[in-house]
């Protein structure tokens, strides 16, 4: 019999991590599958998903920058992925590919397995930065999880006042990230400052209480200017790295009906593979 195949569909996924933690899975747990890199151009989008409906596929990944763009071309989109307005994994059944947004379910489960106090102790005031696809998934998640006040601030202010009114929540103006974290309980960065490559998030942490939870979704660096200026005034902080490793463990268990574990050699494996 073929492998169960499954991949990643994107441009570019070249440095793609998610091949190594599924294959390391597939391996731990016996399993014959084969996770591809699915470069696919913007013309080859609707092709590339129409193939993914043949045997042996049994779904895929969707990452940067079609998140967004591949939810016509699917069969059913679930009730969770719909309101995020994202898909991040497709899974097939009977022909029929339906989308999931695994990266709620991860980014919440990655807080609740690295915070150091229980996660409900951090969602007095939450304070979001950013508010693409990523954004639109860590609001709903903590909205979800039952975050009182939660403030969306980005540079461009529609998309933070759309994403707070489709939460029923708040918005602030980019000018005012900073005096926004005088209450703030947990700080999340979302966008794309701070990456390798990327300036710093310009961010001054003084108004930011010591207790606040300050979490960044970039985790190349693994620690960013962001988590590194936190930790020095003694923030807890947690990286980004956990969303990956849980949003991947979601969507494997939609393709295999088993949860796999994420453990201490897995992230270890993958902090190698990025140096
Ligand atoms: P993703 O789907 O991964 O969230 P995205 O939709 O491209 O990616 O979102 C990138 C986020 O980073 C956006 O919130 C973007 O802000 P804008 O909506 O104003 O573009 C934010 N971002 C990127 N570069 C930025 C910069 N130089 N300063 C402030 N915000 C920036």
């Amino acid at each position: 019999m073929a492998p169960t195949r499954t991949g990643i569909i994107g441009h570019p996924v070249a440095h793609s991590l998610s091949p190594l933690i599924h294959q390391h899975w597939a391996a731990q747990l016996g399993l014959d599958c084969a996770y591809h890199l699915l470069d696919t151009p913007k013309s080859a989008l609707r092709e590339q998903v129409a193939a993914l409906r043949a045997q042996p596929w049994r779904g895929a990944n969707v990452t940067v920058p079609y998140k967004q763009a591949v939810l016509p071309l699917l069969d059913a989109i679930d009730p969770q992925a719909a309101r995020i307005g994202a898909v991040n994994t497709i899974l097939r059944e009977e022909g029929r590919l339906t989308g999931f947004n695994t990266d709620a379910a991860g980014f919440l489960e990655n807080l609740q397995q690295s915070a150091p106090q229980p996660l409900a102790n951090y969602l007095a005031q939450v304070v979001i930065l950013g508010a693409g696809g990523a954004a639109r998934a860590v609001a709903f998640a903590l909205h979800d999880a039952g975050a009182r006040h939660i403030t969306c601030i980005n540079r461009s202010p529609e998309p933070a006042q759309a994403l707070a009114q489709a939460i029923g929540h708040g918005s602030a103006p980019w000018a005012q990230r900073e005096s926004a974290l005088a209450s703030a309980t947990l700080l999340v960065n979302t966008t794309s400052l701070g990456m390798r490559g990327k300036p710093a998030l310009p961010l001054d942490l003084s108004l930011l209480p010591v207790t606040a939870l300050v979490h960044d979704i970039v985790y190349t660096p693994l620690i960013t200017p962001l988590l590194g200026a936190a930790q020095a005034r003694g923030n807890p902080i947690v990286d980004g790295l956990g969303m990956l490793l849980y949003q991947a463990q979601a969507a494997f268990a939609h393709w295999h009906s088993v949860t796999p574990p994420v453990t201490a050699a897995l992230r270890t494996a993958l902090i190698e593979a990025m140096a």
